[in-house]
Formats: C-alpha cells, sequence, structure tokens
C-alpha cells in the first residue's frame, strides 16, 4: 500500500540528554548540515528545557521542533506537567505521545495516551504516536495483537476528521537502545499491518495518507534499507540522533544505494 506520495520524516528524539547549551549547538550544527533543497521534513524533540534553545537554533530553517509528551489537560493543579497550549507557545509543532519508556517507565496506559491524543489535536499539535511490541510479544506471537490493541486505544473517540496530520511511529520495544534493528523486512511487514489497522479504523484515504515512520536502533548505515521499504516514510531516531553527523548521515539516507 505505497501507491501515493507522502512526505518522508526524519525526528531525532533526544530522550533526556544534554544541556541547553549542548541541545542549542547540536540543532545549530544538524543546522548547518542539512542540504539547502532536502525535500522531506526534518523534526527535533529535545527535553523541555531544551526547547527553547533548540527553537532558536533552528529558526529560518525547515525543521520543525517536538516535545517528547504531553499532557491532556489544559491548565491547572499538575504538577510537573506541561500542557498543549504552553507546547505551542514554546514552538512546538509536534508532540510525541506514547513512547514506550513513558508507558513502561511511567506506566502510561492507552486511555492516558488516548487522552494526551485528544489534547494535543485539539490545540492543534501534531501528534507523533508510538506504538511497539515487547520481546515477549513478538516471541509469543503477540505482535500484530499488541499493534491492534495500541491503535484502537489511541485513536478512541476521535473522529476521522481530526486525525489528518497524525503520525504514526512504529517502535519494537526490543530495537529501541539495543543495537538490534528490526530488519527492513520485519519493519515494512509490521508498516504494512498498521496501514492495515488504519483503513480498518479510517478507511483507505486514511491509510494511504498517514505516514509511519520506524524507530528502533536506526542508524547512518542501516537508514537506507530502512527507507528503501515502500511502507517506512521516515524514522524516529534516538541515540544516533546525538551526534551531529551521523543523525545529518541519517536525515540524508540515500535509499538508491542500497542493491
Ligand atoms: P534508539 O534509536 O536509541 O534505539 O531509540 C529509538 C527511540 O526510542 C526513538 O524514539
Amino acid at each position: 500500500m505505497a501507491s501515493i506520495h507522502r512526505t518522508p520524516l526524519i525526528a531525532g528524539n533526544w530522550k533526556m540528554h544534554l544541556t541547553v547549551k549542548e541541545a542549542g549547538e547540536l540543532a545549530a550544527a544538524i543546522k548547518k548540515g542539512l542540504d539547502p533543497d532536502l525535500k522531506h521534513e526534518v523534526l527535533l524533540a529535545p527535553t523541555f528545557t531544551n526547547l527553547h534553545a533548540v527553537k532558536e537554533a533552528i529558526a529560518g530553517s525547515k525543521m520543525f521542533l517536538s516535545s517528547q509528551d504531553v499532557c491532556w489537560e489544559e491548565k491547572g493543579a499538575f504538577t510537573g506537567a506541561v500542557s498543549p497550549a504552553q507546547l505551542l507557545d514554546a514552538g512546538c509543532t509536534h508532540a510525541i505521545i506514547g513512547h514506550s519508556e513513558r508507558r513502561k517507565i511511567f506506566l502510561e496506559t492507552d486511555e492516558v495516551i488516548n487522552k494526551k491524543m485528544k489534547a494535543a489535536i485539539k490545540a492543534g499539535l501534531t501528534p507523533v504516536l508510538c506504538i511497539g511490541e515487547t520481546l515477549e510479544e513478538r516471541e509469543s506471537q503477540k505482535t500484530y495483537r499488541v499493534l491492534e490493541t495500541q491503535l484502537n486505544g489511541a485513536f478512541a473517540g476521535i473522529p476521522v476528521l481530526d486525525v489528518a496530520k497524525v503520525i504514526i511511529a512504529y517502535e519494537p520495544v526490543w530495537a529501541i537502545g539495543t543495537g538490534k534493528t528490526a530488519t527492513p523486512q520485519q519493519a515494512q511487514d509490521a508498516h504494512i499491518f498498521v496501514r492495515r489497522q488504519a483503513e480498518r479504523i479510517y478507511g483507505k484515504d486514511f491509510a494511504l495518507s498517514v505516514r509511519v515512520l520506524y524507530g528502533g536502533s536506526v542508524k547512518a548505515d542501516n537508514v537506507d534499507e530502512l527507507m528503501a521499504q515502500p511502507d517506512i516514510d521516515g524514522a524516529l531516531v534516538g541515540g544516533e540522533s546525538l551526534k551531529a553527523d551521523k543523525f545529518l548521515r541519517v536525515i540524508h539516507y540515500q535509499p538508491a544505494l542500497v542493491r
């Protein structure tokens, strides 16, 4: 299912790394190395405290700014949380939602993720919804069931008119930070499944247009073959996005080099 054009997106998730100064410098180095004629999109997701520095550093470039999380409430007594409106005010256009580290370490459920999706969409932030199975789930043949449940949960009660801009990131948990990338075929198969689910929930137009990123040990030396897959529309990159030269190679991936 890859018959229409979907603008590729390469996103860097900087997780809980870097000082304000380091984040600003890294963003500036990436901006400097960007091909001015780049046709696809680039997104940087620093920690909350580094959003401002990165916003300043990428001003005037075609890069977008994302948070790594968002609260579902608009304002009030929610110590430690950041609202969608505050993220927009800080220059974010996107918010990562439901990352496996949020699910596992911070015990986020599909219900919470659904509330975050609704709040982000209502405020005009583009969600980058993360889904993915653990190693145990993959080994017990539950991958597709898990992905289906996570997608049903995240999109529950959200009308089709509201999902046009939503981005999905398939991130198998066993591939995150482990150096164990899904093979291009494993990723492609999961992406086809995600697109089929997207069609079941919202119909063919959405399924054909929704961008599905792959995440999990994407590196400068494996991005070309991943991006050569017809249903992989981009990458959500952790560790490799913290090194300007490596991330620039990821951004400027070259599927044509794949034999
Ligand atoms: P790594 O690229 O470090 O495996 O992290 C992937 C990830 O979790 C991106 O959100």
